[in-house]
């Protein structure tokens, strides 16, 4: 992400170019008008002009291109010629980088750490750093020359950052001082955390997309509920054991509550857009107040940032209100 913002601040190349492209890629398939004369026609797209174009902008040049297409492939690939020794990078490193990272990468302030923490990963505090956290060694050099130093990005030559991602490696125990990083042999330098990155291979992504045939969305339920923690609940270990009742409750629910849980929580679970938070009674005290029937009013016809029946317009009134009984059955212990 960063590597990206760091762009923006720097480059107008980059943010000149996204511009470019976004207009092109608006004007994908359209017909086009000339620049400032431009007729809507019924797709509110401008005539006369060759597709793709709608008059605005012009195409991205070469140069524009390359400054953009900077990044570095896990196999080298994108990696320009040169090369740099450890020994040259200690030096660029000591005058560019140690500042905010440390002499030795161990970070100063907040700044940070980009050396050590190897075998770190599986403990509760595990500190990802170059050496113990990056698969590839290509991220470094794309990095270094894409976003660093932090507030000169791109600042750097080539072999300026070839130089300085060696002494990472250095400081990360991966080469030897006498090493020399280039072109040719960045690709093989193996990272210890190369295997550590996987697919995620959970149920729910791994799931494959229904084409045909598939379940009517109307019949599908949540069958888990979102918990919203509190602050502080959190704090407090008493507390935990009831968060877990809740959970176990949805086993057996109610019309009401299943409702609840698939057309409601979604917000009243956890207060998305200050929505009043279930079972929270001092959220729901004017409201009880009001009435129950203007309760079920607001919750058939929306209110504030609720919409209609919450959204699922599928549902019946009479799903609505068994669900606002539930939430209101809530306040009750
Ligand atoms: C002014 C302070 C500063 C200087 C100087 C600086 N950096 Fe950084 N560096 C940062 C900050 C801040 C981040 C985190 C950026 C982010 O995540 O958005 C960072 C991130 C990094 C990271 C990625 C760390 C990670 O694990 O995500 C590396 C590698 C790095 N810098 C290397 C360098 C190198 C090499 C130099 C010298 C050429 C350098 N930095 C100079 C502040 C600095
Ligand atoms: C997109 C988020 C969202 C969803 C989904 C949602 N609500 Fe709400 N709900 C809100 C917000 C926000 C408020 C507070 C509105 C206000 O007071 O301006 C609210 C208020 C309410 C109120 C109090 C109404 C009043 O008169 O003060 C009830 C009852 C209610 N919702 C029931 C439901 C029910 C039942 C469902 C599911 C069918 C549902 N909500 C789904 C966001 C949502």
């Amino acid at each position: 992400m960063s590597r990206f913002a760091s762009g923006f601040l720097n480059g107008s190349p980059a943010a000149l170019i996204l511009g470019c492209c976004v207009v092109a890629a608006c004007g994908a398939d359209g017909a086009a008008g000339t620049a400032g004369d431009i007729q809507v026609t019924e797709f509110n797209a401008p005539v006369d002009q060759p597709a793709g174009h709608y008059g605005y902008g012009s195409d991205a040049s070469d140069a524009e291109i390359a400054g953009w297409d900077i990044d570095i492939r896990p196999d080298g690939l994108g990696l320009p010629p040169g090369g740099g020794t450890v020994e040259d990078g200690e030096f660029l490193y000591e005058d560019q980088c140690a500042i905010c990272h440390g002499s030795f990468g161990e970070g100063v302030g907040r700044y940070p750490v980009i050396a050590g923490g190897q075998g770190t990963l599986t403990e509760s505090r595990p500190e990802k750093t170059v050496g113990s956290f990056w698969p590839y060694a290509s991220t470094l050099w794309d990095y270094i020359h894409r976003a660093m130093p932090f507030a000169e990005p791109e600042s750097l030559s080539d072999d300026e950052v070839y130089a300085i991602s060696a002494y990472v490696l250095y400081l990360n125990d991966l080469v030897d001082y006498d090493f020399e990083l280039n072109q040719g042999n960045l690709a093989s330098i193996e990272m210890p955390n190369k295997d550590g990155f996987f697919l995620d291979d959970r149920p729910d992504v791994k799931n494959e997309l229904c084409m045909n045939n598939c379940k009517d969305p109307a019949a599908i339920e949540i069958t888990s509920e979102p918990v919203s923690l509190e602050v502080s609940e959190v704090s407090e270990v008493s507390e935990v054991p009831d968060v877990q009742v809740q959970s176990a409750a949805v086993v057996g629910k109610s019309p009401g509550e299943s409702i609840y849980q698939q057309a409601c929580a979604l917000c009243h679970a956890s207060g998305v857009g200050d929505a009043p938070i279930l079972g929270e009674r001092d959220a729901w005290a004017g409201r009880i107040a009001a009435g129950r029937d203007l309760m079920i009013a607001s919750s058939l016809d929306g209110k504030g940032v609720m919409p209609p029946k919450g959204g699922q317009l599928q549902l019946s009134d009479e799903d609505i209100i068994a669900a606002v009984d539930y939430m209101i059955a809530q306040l009750a212990n």
